[in-house]
């Protein structure tokens, strides 16, 4: 069974000045698939603080998929492919790339996406959109794919 971890990178989430709803759809759907969520957070959009959990889920948690929501946009504050990128060994654009193809049939918004995924030693790490609309659209569409990557990595 597939252990995950979830981050929600949100400065307004992160001191409860917002719901988490992304995180909440993202458990819900991940719990459907019978994968078990591990560990969940709200984190402020800071570039060190999303880095050191990414760290933490792989290197002490050991989870197979680290799933994040937002912080993929264009705003000053949005930081979480940068903290990804550092975190990761070897990029799977692939992902990231199916991610915005499939959400751009939805939206032509879904280009303003900087989301991207890579892997830490046996750990996919994936970036989703911030909105529990787009959170949704794009695990439905990439999760089959996503069940193969992580059998090949474990
Ligand atoms: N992807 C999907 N599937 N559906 C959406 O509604 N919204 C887009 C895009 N990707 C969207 C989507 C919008 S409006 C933005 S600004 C970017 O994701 C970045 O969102 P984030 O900064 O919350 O991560």
């Amino acid at each position: 069974m597939f252990k995950v971890g979830i981050i929600t990178a949100s400065d307004k989430g992160s001191v409860g000045a917002r719901e988490d709803k992304s995180g909440e759809i993202i458990t819900e759907i991940i719990e459907n698939r019978g994968y078990i969520v591990s560990s969940k957070i709200i984190v402020p959009d800071e570039k060190e603080t999303i880095y050191n959990e990414i760290i933490n889920m792989v290197d002490n948690l050991q989870v197979d998929l680290v799933l994040t929501t937002g912080g993929t946009g264009f705003s000053e504050r949005d930081v979480t492919p940068e903290a990804t990128i550092k975190a990761c060994d070897r990029m799977a654009n692939g992902i990231a790339e199916a991610i915005r193809y499939y959400s751009l049939s939805i939206t032509p918004r879904a280009m303003l996406s900087r989301g991207v995924s890579g892997i830490r030693n046996k750990t996919l790490i994936i970036n989703l959109p911030g909105s529990p609309k787009a959170v949704k659209e794009a695990l439905d569409y990439i999760l089959d794919s996503v069940h193969h990557g992580l059998e090949i990595l474990t």
